[in-house]
């Protein structure tokens, strides 16, 4: 059963600066509240009960956020402000938030391997947060990792969350090598990764968008990756020599992401979920 997911935010995110300069990109708000808890809950939505930050040292303020303001709770609860009291509670009593630190920024897998002594034995998931999904919009495209976690513990077969993607961002991504077509919403094997190709060397347009759910085997074959060129550990890497010896799936996304991680995907997502929102939508 998965209910583990490792969230990787140690990165500074240049593309979003100069706000990232002080405030971490993950606690920019998307409408009122934060672009990371959209991404928590939708793994709480898929069943995730503990969720392992892999952070850096300058972005405390995104563990403090998920930590109970006991000084704030006892103002407002004096105060009688019930309904701001839990907003700053969203979560259910028993999700857990822990996190482990990140030190050097040496790549995605590392990252994912820096969770290892927190995650232990457990199949997780991992999210990434510069994508959202839509949660307002329908209930199917909210509930891609949910289905993925599903297929996971129904198949044992790894899931790895795919959108095709247009010609000119094939470059920006990890890309598929699959037989045939997938449909959205179903799944199918996968022979292997090429990460950011140029569009030539591109087996196919469909790119991998953030949302993965892995056998823990992963964690063994993550020490085992040499860095690239640019001395970063892939996780396309350990994923291509997990096929090698586990199933592994890609499952096509219904509906689309959104990529929070610059600045103009970010305005145009804002605009997007203000007008799905139920408060907003009728007003903006
Ligand atoms: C990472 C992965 C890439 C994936 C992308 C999704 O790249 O390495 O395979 O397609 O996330 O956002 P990054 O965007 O961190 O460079």
């Amino acid at each position: 059963m998965i209910e583990t997911a490792v969230i990787p935010v140690a990165g500074f995110g240049t593309r979003m600066l100069p706000i990232s300069k002080s405030i971490p990109k993950e606690l920019i708000p998307l409408l009122d509240k934060p672009v990371i808890q959209y991404v928590v809950e939708e793994a709480i939505a898929a069943g995730i009960k503990k969720i392992v930050f892999v952070n850096h040292a300058q972005k405390t303020s995104i563990e403090n956020y998920f930590d109970t303001n006991a000084e704030l709770e006892a103002q407002l609860e004096a105060k009688g402000k019930t309904a701001l009291l839990e907003a700053i509670n969203p979560f259910p009593v028993d999700i857990h938030f822990t996190s482990v630190r990140q030190a050097k920024g040496q790549g995605l897998g590392h990252a994912v391997l820096c969770a290892k002594p927190v995650v232990g034995s457990d199949d997780f998931a991992v999210l990434l947060p510069d994508v959202v999904i839509n949660p307002f919009k329908s209930s199917l495209e909210a509930d891609n990792l949910a289905a993925m976690v599903k297929l996971f513990n129904d198949t044992a077969a790894s899931q790895i969350l795919v959108e095709a993607v247009a010609d000119k961002d094939v470059s920006k991504y990890g890309i598929a090598d699959i037989d045939g077509e997938l449909t959205a919403g179903a799944s199918t094997s996968v022979k292997g990764f090429v990460e950011k190709p140029d569009l030539v060397d591109a087996p196919s347009n469909l790119a991998i968008v953030g949302r993965y759910v892995f056998d823990n085997q992963i964690f063994g074959l993550l020490e085992q990756v040499k860095p690239d060129k640019s001395g970063e550990i892939q996780l396309t890497d350990a994923i291509d020599a997990l096929i090698s010896q586990k199933p592994v799936e890609v499952h096509s996304m219904v509906g689309k992401s959104h990529d929070n991680g610059n600045k103009l995907t970010y305005v145009q997502t804002f605009i997007e979920f203000a007008k799905a929102h139920p408060d907003y939508k009728d007003l903006v």
